[in-house]
Order: structure tokens, then C-alpha cells, then sequence
């Protein structure tokens, strides 16, 4: 298993299970806990990418004299992971309303007081681009460290278009200047801002003229972030997504901004069934969603629409703790649905500060009733595919990028089995060891 003209700069070998993710995705029903393992297994890197994978023996007769050499005898080697929501781009925090939910205010009590999402929207509206970037880098240093190496991002705190766009900036410059590869996702309706409070369908029309702006590929001009040069070349966004819920937008409302976001070249995810059902896992599988999110209120029947519409689940265990909640979404129905289950873990600052996917693993084995092997395939190879990026990340195959994590474990199920420490020992980022050893 070598793709053909490459020279070897790294080889990982003698792990005691090299978790490879090898095959098709995404992984559905029975095959959703397939992680292609190969014992006593070696992973070689050539420049960025993988240029061989295989038995130790093979692998390392690949070597020359210049080929580093990691040895992770008695521990195991998997793809890095790919965290397929997050909102990691916010200033400030609301420790103070966590306060008040630990005291019995609802997430919605305090969103309707005029703070939760609207909150954050202040402070990120008042923080410059600088003041923007430099907490969330601190907070993607937080999850590489914790072995993700790809990471849906949302906009969502600025809900005006120049604050929107000072999201997206923020976003491109972070994937440009962090070791992270970033997806950028255009959330313009998390909520109805509070200039806008009785005037929901006014500010659907704002939502509508921004998707033109973020969705065409720009020159968004040369920006100094953290006294470096960057530049926004691409599009803005990748995806779509609406907050579609109570206290957010109706199903009406989202499938007009989603399908108009459809006609602009973007892919749709949504924000489904966190507090109420509204059908907004019916309105993914209408449009053809790449991912519905969340899921913790969602019916067989509208499981079962999502499996024929290919819409990938994208299970989020850790805000239903974050909120101190018990209603787990069922991870085992979508599975026995047919629906491809992936993992994020919607790093927020209302419903989950957690920048740690194995922390997510845990998670989801307990409470979404997955194995801990299907919650690897969730938190890799499947979350690739509902981002579109199962081409290049997500398993550990010759020709796909060189994102690999050493865990010091000696089982991958010890991934989900231990929790609260961080079992991430080192972390290859496109063939660069970016945290650990080196
Ligand atoms: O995924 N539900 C909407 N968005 C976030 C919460 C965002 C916030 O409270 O700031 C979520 O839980
Ligand atoms: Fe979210």
C-alpha cells in the first residue's frame, strides 16, 4: 500500500493498533463502528502527505537515511479528528449565566432576558479583528492539543453583515496562520438580533443579502492579524446553517435562507431538535442538508427521512451536558436508522465550552449508547464526509493529508473509556509535528 514517487521523512511504527479508517464513507448502520485496524501497524509520511500505511516490517523497509523514526510501541496511532460544529470564534464569556442555570434560569429564560446568544453578540461586535483572533487561537491550541486537526467553524455573534464578515475574516485568518485547517460555516441566523426583536422576517431579508457576500469567492483584501499579513482569497463560507428552534427560526424561515443559500453554492447544515421539535430534521432531508445537528428531540420517522436524504447526523453530547441536561440524543436509532453518525463538540460559550473531542467520545458512548469504536468513525472519517472533506482527511491513506495522533493508550477504546485527561500524546498536522515529541 505505497503511492508511487515519495520520499520518506517520517515513519510511525510498532503501534499497537493502527486505527486506519480505511474505506468507504460515509460509514452507515453496521459499518458506522469500521476502524480497519491493523495491528503491530506503521503509518509513513512523505511531505505533507501519507505516502504509505501497512505492518510495521513493510512500513519501515520504506526508510532511508533520512527518515525520522517514532516509535509508539504499546501505544495506538489514529487518523486526527475532525470536529464537524463548532462555534470556536467569540469573544468573552457568559460564566455568569452559567451561575444563574445552575440556580434554575432555562437557557431560554436567559436568552429571552436579553442575554445567551445575543450576549456574545455584543462583545464580539465590540472586539476588533485582532481581539477576535487571539482567543479562539488560544482556544484551537486547546483542541490540537486535544488531537483535532480539521474544524467546522460558524459565524453566528455578529448578525449584522460587517460583523458577520469580521467573523469570517476572523475565521480565514485563523485557518491561514493556525496549523488547524478550518470550514467555515455562515450561521447569519443563530438568532434574530435584538435590533431586529418583533421583526423576525425583516432580519431573514438582512440574512438573505449577506449569503450573496459570503458565498462568492472575493478578494476581501490584505488584513494584519496579530502583526502578521493575511489574506482572504476564498469564498467566505463553505455552508449554511440556521439555528432552528424555539426562540430561533421556524422551519419556514430556515428553508427560505437555506435554500437560497443552496442557490448560492454553499452547502446546508442545521442547528435540529435541540430544545424543540419543529421539523427541522424533516427540512434537512427536504433539502438535501449535508448534516442536521444536534438531534436530541428527533423522531424514527424523521431519522428515516434523513437516511434516504444522506444527511449525516452530527451528535453534540456535549452541550446536553453543558446545559446539565439528560436528554441524550440517541446516538443507537440514528445508527439503526441508517443515518451516518459523526461527533462535534459545539464549542460555545453558552451550551459547551469544551475543547476536547475525547471528552466527546466519552460522551457519546455513555449517554448516545455508541460503541467506542463508532464513536471514533463519528469523530473522524464521518465528520470529513459531511464537511466534503473525506477526500483528504479522516482516515490514514496513502495520498490523503499526513494528520495523524499518537495516544497513549495501549486500546482504542480506552479513547472513550478514560475521560478528563487528555490521552493525546502527539499531534502530526499535514506531515509538521505540531504538538508532543520534536
Ligand atoms: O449549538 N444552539 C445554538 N447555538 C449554540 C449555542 C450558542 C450560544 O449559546 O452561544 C449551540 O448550542
Ligand atoms: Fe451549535
Amino acid at each position: 500500500m505505497r503511492s508511487t514517487a515519495f520520499s520518506v521523512d517520517l515513519i510511525i511504527y510498532s503501534a499497537s493498533q493502527l486505527l486506519t479508517l480505511a474505506g468507504d464513507a460515509p460509514r452507515r448502520g453496521a459499518a458506522q463502528g469500521e476502524l480497519a485496524l491493523i495491528r503491530d501497524g506503521a503509518v509513513a509520511i512523505g511531505g505533507e502527505h501519507i505516502v504509505a500505511v501497512g505492518d510495521t516490517l513493510d512500513i519501515l523497509a520504506l526508510a532511508d537515511d533520512h527518515t525520522r523514526k517514532i516509535d509508539a510501541r504499546g501505544k495506538i496511532v489514529l487518523p486526527g479528528l475532525v470536529d464537524a460544529h463548532t462555534h470556536a470564534v467569540f469573544a468573552g464569556d457568559r460564566a455568569d449565566e452559567f451561575e444563574m442555570r445552575l440556580q434554575g434560569a432555562s437557557y431560554l429564560d436567559i436568552q429571552k432576558a436579553g442575554g445567551g446568544i445575543m450576549s456574545t453578540v455584543r462583545a464580539t461586535r465590540a472586539a476588533s479583528l485582532d481581539e477576535l483572533v487571539a482567543p479562539s487561537r488560544a482556544r484551537l491550541d486547546a483542541m490540537l492539543a486535544h488531537g483535532t486537526t480539521t474544524a467546522e467553524v460558524k459565524s453566528g455573534y455578529g448578525l449584522d453583515a460587517e460583523n458577520e464578515i469580521k467573523v469570517l475574516m476572523a475565521i480565514a485568518a485563523l485557518d491561514a496562520t493556525h496549523s488547524m485547517d478550518l470550514i467555515p460555516t455562515f450561521l447569519g441566523a443563530h438568532v434574530v438580533p435584538a435590533e431586529y426583536s418583533g421583526r423576525a422576517d425583516e432580519y431573514v431579508n438582512r440574512v438573505l443579502e449577506m449569503l450573496p457576500r459570503v458565498a462568492s469567492p472575493g478578494d476581501f483584501g490584505m488584513r494584519a492579524v496579530d502583526g502578521r499579513a493575511t489574506h482572504a482569497h476564498r469564498r467566505l463560507a463553505e455552508f449554511a446553517d440556521v439555528f432552528c428552534d424555539e426562540g430561533a427560526f421556524s422551519v419556514e424561515q430556515a428553508r427560505e435562507i437555506l435554500s437560497a443559500a443552496k442557490t448560492w453554492g454553499l452547502g446546508l447544515r442545521i442547528h435540529a431538535d435541540e430544545f424543540a421539535n419543529l421539523g427541522a430534521a424533516t427540512l434537512a432531508a427536504e433539502l438535501g442538508a449535508a448534516s442536521a445537528d444536534h438531534l436530541m428531540v428527533t423522531r424514527r420517522d424523521e431519522m428515516r427521512a434523513m437516511a434516504q436524504a444522506n444527511v449525516t447526523a452530527v451528535l453534540l453530547p456535549g452541550t446536553t451536558f453543558g446545559l446539565g441536561k439528560t436528554n441524550f440524543a440517541d446516538g443507537r436509532a440514528f445508527i439503526e436508522e441508517n443515518v451516518p453518525v459523526a461527533l462535534g463538540s459545539d464549542l460555545n460559550p453558552g451550551t459547551c465550552w469544551c475543547e476536547s473531542m475525547p471528552f466527546i467520545l466519552a460522551l457519546a458512548c455513555r449517554y448516545e449508547k455508541l460503541t467506542p469504536a463508532e464513536a471514533i468513525v463519528a469523530a473522524t472519517i464521518n465528520a470529513a464526509y459531511s464537511l466534503g472533506i473525506a477526500d483528504r482527511v479522516g482516515s490514514l491513506q496513502p495520498g490523503k493529508l499526513a494528520d495523524v495522533l499518537i495516544a497513549n493508550v495501549p486500546d482504542y477504546r480506552h479513547l472513550a473509556y478514560r475521560f478528563g485527561a487528555n490521552p493525546i500524546e502527539t499531534v502530526i498536522k499535514r506531515g509538521q509535528i505540531v504538538v508532543g515529541r520534536g
